[in-house]
């Protein structure tokens, strides 16, 4: 075995968006395209030499591939050691878990997280920081400048690396340590929350089904739900990862997850339902005939969370993505804590974790997560879920009603124009921008609009400041449009609009949905002129 400098020369567009640097697989498997990256996460984080990382990705299509290369570079490159679960596989929250818990210089991880896999799917490379969470842009800013100059790359030329067996193996001074992907995760679970009384719940007949989408969760949900917490063998479905996700796309919505979504309808349904992602930090949850909005969740969530070991009399604060819904801001206010208001992205939750100024955190999104880690957790959330129900004793649905009846509503959706020309997109967002200062005070869809603005966040721990985050408009009453383009998408732009209509306590909270929040739809294009731009009469996706 030997090591090699290979000259190469810059590749264009390696920045990375809102979750890593995610791109079509074909274009990951170009020569030196993976390599060039690799390389520069090593050279924009002061170097591999002596360094200890864990690596990992969700199974699709060429992680296994990544993984080798990924190996036989880090060796190349100096490093001490690396920390591999078993065949490659991790999921975003266990590798977040591994890293805090063996002390490691970061971690790399490989998915595109929700998007569809498969040799024409999409393809994804993750650098995690010492904490645990998303390198945050100072490191993502460092990395993308070196993609622009970098003019060299390290790989040892070893034949295939047995990642398939636990137990240790080296290359050159690196040791690598094939590990378990499940055991350290359901090691912090179990202190988490109170296992017994889950178990409790299922030895009483609960039925819950899990939607692992063919992802990353399979294992995890297998061993944990189905293994240690006695849910009937069969709970957990799609349970076997596979290169493509079965053809569909592992995005826990009503739309992807529709397996999950009959499941849970009519008289037989389980009491519980929820599916996670591709690599596992989203989650989706669901009651009979009843899916829970992550905004709503996440409210839910924060008002039972002290029936959790972790959680009890050891709650500081909440924080929410600016999309979110304003349903977690009223939990707040009545339990007296602060609650944040962060741009997209999980990595902005970072600082508040890390200072202890908020323990749950949560997107629209299907992300929802606490202090436990430095990432969202899709299943941490169906557990966390599970011990308050054991606890609480009521069924989801009641819980939910109940929550409406003492807070009020948010109703909530998201629709999502994707794939549109990336001039259309701008040009729409641009018009609306400069509109915003002359809004207030005026009409729309019927909606007295209060105020308008371009969401910009400064952190407050580090004083950083975001800016053009997405414009929010806010009307009479606690309804609120927000608009704002995708960093994730692999092709053209998608454009977000974010929909949320408050109805109080003692309002109507059985409507329809979208008939709820047609007014607050009309009076988006009507400020937007969403039509007129995107040349779309309605959204691709609603959720
Ligand atoms: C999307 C979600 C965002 C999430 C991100 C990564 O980003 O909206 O909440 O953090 O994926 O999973 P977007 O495509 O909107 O930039
Ligand atoms: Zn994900």
């Amino acid at each position: 075995m030997s090591f090699k400098t290979v000259p190469t020369t810059p590749i264009a567009g390696q920045k990375p968006g809102t979750s890593g640097l995610r791109k079509k697989t074909a274009i990951f498997r170009q020569p030196g395209y993976l390599e060039n990256f690799v390389q520069c996460i090593f050279d924009g984080t002061g170097g591999a030499t002596g360094k200890t990382y864990v690596l990992g990705g969700d199974g699709r299509f060429f992680n296994a591939d990544a993984i080798h290369v990924i190996i036989r570079m880090a060796a190349a490159n100096g490093a001490a050691r690396l920390i591999v679960g078993q065949d490659g596989i991790l999921s975003t929250p266990a590798v977040s878990n591994l890293i805090r818990k063996y002390e490691t210089d970061g971690g790399i991880i490989l998915s595109a997280s929700h998007n569809p896999g498969g040799e024409d799917g999409d393809f994804g490379v993750k650098f995690n920081a010492a904490n645990g969470g998303p390198a945050p842009e100072k490191i993502t800013d460092a990395i993308y400048a070196r993609t622009q100059k970098i003019t060299e790359f390290q790989i040892a030329e070893a034949s295939a690396c047995p990642i398939d067996q636990i137990g240790q193996f080296s290359l050159g001074a690196t040791q690598i340590d094939v590990i378990d992907p499940v055991q350290d995760y359901e090691d912090l679970m179990r202190v988490l929350f109170d296992f017994a009384a889950i178990q409790a719940l299922f030895a009483g007949g609960f039925r819950i089904c899990f939607d692992a989408m063919h992802a990353v969760t399979g294992p995890y949900a297998k061993r944990i739900l189905e293994g240690t917490l006695g849910a009937p063998v069969g709970s957990v479905i799609n349970a076997l990862p596979s290169p493509d996700f079965g053809g569909g796309h592992p995005d826990p919505n009503p739309v992807w997850a529709h397996e999950l979504v009959s499941a849970m309808s009519g008289p037989d349904a389980p009491d519980f339902g929820a599916a996670s992602d591709g690599d596992g930090d989203r989650n989706m949850i669901m009651g009979k005939d009843t899916f829970v909005t992550p905004s709503d969740s996440l409210a839910l969530l924060t008002a039972h969370a002290h029936l959790a070991p972790a959680y009890a009399g050891n709650f500081t604060g909440v924080a929410r993505s600016m999309p979110t819904s304003q349903a977690v801001d009223r939990v707040a206010e009545r339990l007296g804590i602060p609650c944040f208001e962060t741009p997209t992205g999980w990595k902005f939750f970072g600082n508040l974790l890390d200072a202890g100024k908020a323990t749950l955190c949560g997107e629209e999104s299907a992300g929802t997560g606490s202090n436990h880690i430095r990432e969202k957790d899709g299943l941490w959330a169906v557990l966390l879920w599970l011990n308050i129900l054991a606890r609480d004793g009521r069924n989801i649905v009641q819980l939910q009603k109940d929550h409406w009846r003492s807070f009020g509503r948010n109703y909530y959706s998201r629709h999502d124009y994707e794939e549109i020309p990336t001039k259309a997109a701008t040009g729409l967002m641009t018009a609306l921008r400069a509109s915003l200062p002359d809004l207030a005070g005026k009409t729309a869809g019927g909606l007295i609009i209060l105020g308008a603005d371009d969401f910009s966040y400064a952190d407050p721990v580090d004083g950083s400041l975001t800016e053009a985050q997405g414009v929010r408009i806010r009307f009479e009453g606690g309804s609120r449009v927000v608009l704002r383009l995708s960093g994730t998408g692999t092709q053209g732009a998608t454009l977000r609009v974010y929909l949320e209509r408050f109805v109080p306590a003692d309002g109507d909270h059985a409507m329809n949905v979208q008939d709820a929040l047609s007014p607050v739809l009309a009076a988006a294009e009507t400020l937007a002129q969403i039509s007129h731009h995107t040349g779309r009469d309605k959204a691709d996706v609603i959720t």
